[in-house]
């Protein structure tokens, strides 16, 4: 292996001063969750520092002593390294002097490795009809879902959710952030989550006063958060957009935490079926004891499906009518794992 050797203030291939300057004319607003990540990501962009963390990876155990014994690193520029490694929240230890001990930071590690996956499942996604139907109306959904169904819906999902203010929350198939937007100002943190970009770029205009909002690009099937770690999940209009409902749902429960609530308002089964080409509906609504049913299937309990009182209404662009189809409301909760019987 050739020696990897420092160059001294800059790492080189980190920056470019076209970039720098572009930065400095419109700087980026980052999340702190944001930063964190491009301070571990500049930490290994450098290939002494890879080296390191790749070393420390594959060996599975701390480093005492000189890492130039198994690393063909320069001298002189190890603890330098170490140092950005560190501060970085990549390793842990001591990294200098004759008590020189360090070893990976497995919460670091973690958290980096989770996000990261969180940021880029979107980019595994396909671009079926549905998404360039919603791709085509963003800009318009807001005027178009105002025409289709009120805010009552948005208070009737509310009120079933049991929203605390220390509550972290996740809006599934949120599109422009109908329901965000009711949940931000009660909750601690809320995670917006939609497989459509363009859907996403408005409702992060729409939410742009809310700082406890966070955006995901990815498929509801595979909900970029980890297992057990939400109080309450809330998905509008979303259920009859995906091939597979019990599938959604299974995944939705994944991410509650015990106690937490899966609240669900979708249409009442129908007939209506132009509504699939007009707005690339997948299921022509639901019957209600289909949707106890499956929630109970995914593990939810106290599961009850009732009606909103509120209606979905569309017009057919193409003369064939007028819909208008009763919304439910489902919820069901996570249950407390049982305790461990006795022995
Ligand atoms: C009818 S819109 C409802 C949007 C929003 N909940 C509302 O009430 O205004 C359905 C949304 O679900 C999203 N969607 C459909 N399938 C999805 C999937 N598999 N994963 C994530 N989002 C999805 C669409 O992009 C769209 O924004």
């Amino acid at each position: 292996m050739p020696e990897l050797r420092v160059s001294n203030a800059k790492d080189a291939g980190v920056s470019s001063p076209n970039l720098d300057d572009a930065a400095e004319r419109r700087p980026i607003e980052l999340t702190p969750e944001e930063e964190r990540l491009i301070r571990m990501c500049k930490a290994l962009g450098h290939p002494a520092r890879w080296a390191i963390v790749k070393y420390l990876a594959e060996c599975g155990r701390c480093i005492c002593g000189d890492i130039v014994a198994v690393l063909p690193l320069a001298q002189s520029t190890v603890s330098q390294h170490l140092k950005v490694l560190k501060e970085a929240g990549l390793i842990q230890g001591e990294i200098e002097g004759p008590a020189t001990c360090y070893c990976l930071d497995p919460e670091g590690i973690a958290w980096f490795r989770s996000t990261i996956a969180q940021y880029l499942s979107g980019v595994e996604l396909g671009t079926p009809e549905g998404q360039s139907y919603f791709a085509q109306v963003a800009e318009q959904w807001d005027a178009l879902r105002a025409r289709m169904y009120s805010d009552a819906v948005r208070d009737a999902t509310l009120a079933r959710a049991a929203l605390g203010p220390e509550a972290t929350v996740a809006d599934v198939g949120a599109g422009t952030g109908f329901i965000a937007q009711g949940l931000a100002p009660r909750v601690a943190k809320v995670y917006v989550i939609d497989n459509s970009p363009e859907m996403l770029a408005v409702a992060r205009k729409n939410l742009a006063a809310f700082e406890n909002v966070e955006y995901r690009l990815a498929d509801g099937m595979r909900l970029p958060l980890p297992d057990a770690s939400l109080d309450a999940i809330l998905a509008n209009m979303y259920l009859h957009h995906v091939s597979d409902p019990l599938a959604a749902i299974h995944e939705m429960a994944r991410v509650l935490k015990p106690g937490g609530r899966l609240v669900i308002t979708d249409m009442e089964q129908h007939t209506y079926t132009w509504l699939r080409e007009e707005h690339h509906d997948v299921w022509l609504g639901f019957d209600r004891e289909q949707v106890r049913a499956w929630f109970e299937t995914a593990g939810l309990v106290n599961v009850r499906v009732e009606d909103t009182g509120e209606s979905c209404c569309a017009n057919s662009e193409a003369g064939r009518g007028q819909a208008a189809v009763t919304i439910f409301v489902a919820v069901g909760t996570k249950p407390e794992p049982r305790a461990k019987e006795a022995d």
